[in-house]
C-alpha cells in the first residue's frame, strides 16, 4: 500500500474492520459536537506495539478521568490493536486510536445515561524523523500555555494547541514550547520538554499541567540507566535561556533536538552530546524491547 492508495486503509469503527472511505460516524456523537472524547497514539515497530501496557494505562486514566467508561478489556484493545497491524503492511506503524462518550440526538452539555461510546482506530506508515532534522534540529518559541488546567489527560480537544501550533508557523518556527500563567515551562504543543545543564537533564514533575508522555517515561528509565543525571524540577523561562540543550519527545518523533529558541542558537546551535547518547540509547532499548518479544 503506498501513499497513493492510503484510502484502501482499513479503520476500526465499534466492532468492525472497515475501509477508512466507508467509515462514518454520526453527527450527533459527542466527540464531533463537544469534543468529548479521549484518545492514544501508539507507536508499532516491526509490526510490535511499543509499551502497549504504558499507553493502555494512559488510556484508562483518560476515560476514568472524564468519565467514559472503558468500552474494551485488556484483551480486547489488544486483539484490535494488533488486528488493525496485521491488515497494513508497514513494519513501522503509529495507531491514532480514539474514544468519543457516544452519540446523544439532543444537543445538551450534560451527558444523558447509558450512551454507548464510539470506538475509532486507524494506523500510520511511522517514518523515522528526516537524518537532516536530527541534524540541524527544529527552531522553537515559547507561547503562553493557553490549555485548560487538565493537561494530564489526553483529551481530543485540541483547539489550544492547534492555534499555538498556528502561532509558532505563524513565526517561522516549527514548534512552541509552552509557558505556564506561572511562568514555568509545561511541554511542547504535542510533546513533552527537556533541558540540559551541564551534563544534566531536566524535565518538568508530571503535574495537571501536562501529558505524562510515556516517550519522557522511557528517555528517564533510559537515562537512569546509563547514570545520566535527570532531575524532575520546575523549569522557568530563565533557565531555558541559559540551556546547554533542548529537546522535545513524543512518540513519533522520540527525542527531537531543538536548536534555535526564539530566534537564538541554543548552547552550540547543534544537537548536542547528551542528546546524541540518549537518542543512541532510544533505539537500543527499541531493539532490546522487539528481542524479548
Ligand atoms: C501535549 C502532549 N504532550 C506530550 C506528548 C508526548 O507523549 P508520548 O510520549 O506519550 O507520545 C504528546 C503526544 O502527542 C502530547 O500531545
Amino acid at each position: 500500500m503506498n501513499h497513493a492508495n492510503q484510502l484502501e486503509q482499513i479503520v476500526y469503527l465499534n466492532g468492525h474492520f472497515i475501509p477508512m472511505v466507508d467509515s462514518k460516524i454520526s453527527t450527533q456523537d459527542r466527540g464531533f459536537l463537544f469534543g468529548d472524547g479521549v484518545y492514544e497514539v501508539i507507536p508499532v515497530y516491526d509490526s510490535k506495539l511499543f509499551r502497549f501496557k504504558e499507553h493502555l494505562q494512559r488510556l484508562k486514566n483518560s476515560l476514568n478521568a472524564v468519565s467514559i467508561q472503558n468500552p474494551l478489556s485488556d484483551s480486547e484493545w489488544l486483539t484490535l490493536l494488533n488486528t488493525l497491524i496485521e491488515k497494513h503492511p508497514w513494519k513501522d506503524q503509529y495507531i491514532y486510536l480514539q474514544v468519543t462518550r457516544g452519540i446523544q440526538i439532543q444537543r445538551d452539555h450534560l451527558p444523558a445515561e447509558g450512551l454507548t461510546p464510539t470506538v475509532y482506530a486507524y494506523t500510520n506508515p511511522l517514518k523515522p524523523v528526516a537524518p537532516h532534522i536530527l541534524e540541524s534540529g527544529i527552531k522553537v518559541i515559547t507561547l503562553e500555555d493557553i490549555r485548560w488546567l487538565k493537561c494530564d489527560i489526553k483529551a481530543i480537544t485540541l483547539l489550544p494547541n492547534v492555534m499555538m501550533k498556528l502561532a509558532a508557523k505563524a513565526q517561522g518556527a516549527d514548534d512552541a514550547i509552552l509557558v505556564s500563567r506561572e511562568g514555568l515551562i509545561t511541554e511542547g504543543t504535542a510533546s513533552n520538554a527537556f533541558m540540559v545543564k551541564e551534563g544534566t537533564i531536566f524535565t518538568p514533575p508530571n503535574s495537571n499541567k501536562l501529558l505524562p508522555g510515556i516517550t519522557r517515561q522511557v528517555i528517564e528509565r533510559i537515562a537512569n540507566a546509563h547514570g545520566i543525571p535527570l532531575i524532575e524540577q520546575d523549569i522557568t523561562e530563565a533557565m531555558l535561556n541559559e540551556a546547554d540543550e533542548i529537546w522535545l519527545s513524543s512518540s513519533t518523533k522520540e527525542a527531537l533536538p531543538v536548536t534555535m529558541l526564539n530566534g537564538n542558537p541554543v548552547g552550540t546551535g547543534k544537537p548536542s552530546a547528551v542528546w546524541q547518547n540518549i537518542n543512541r540509547f532510544y533505539h537500543q532499548y527499541k531493539q532490546e524491547c522487539l528481542q524479548t518479544k
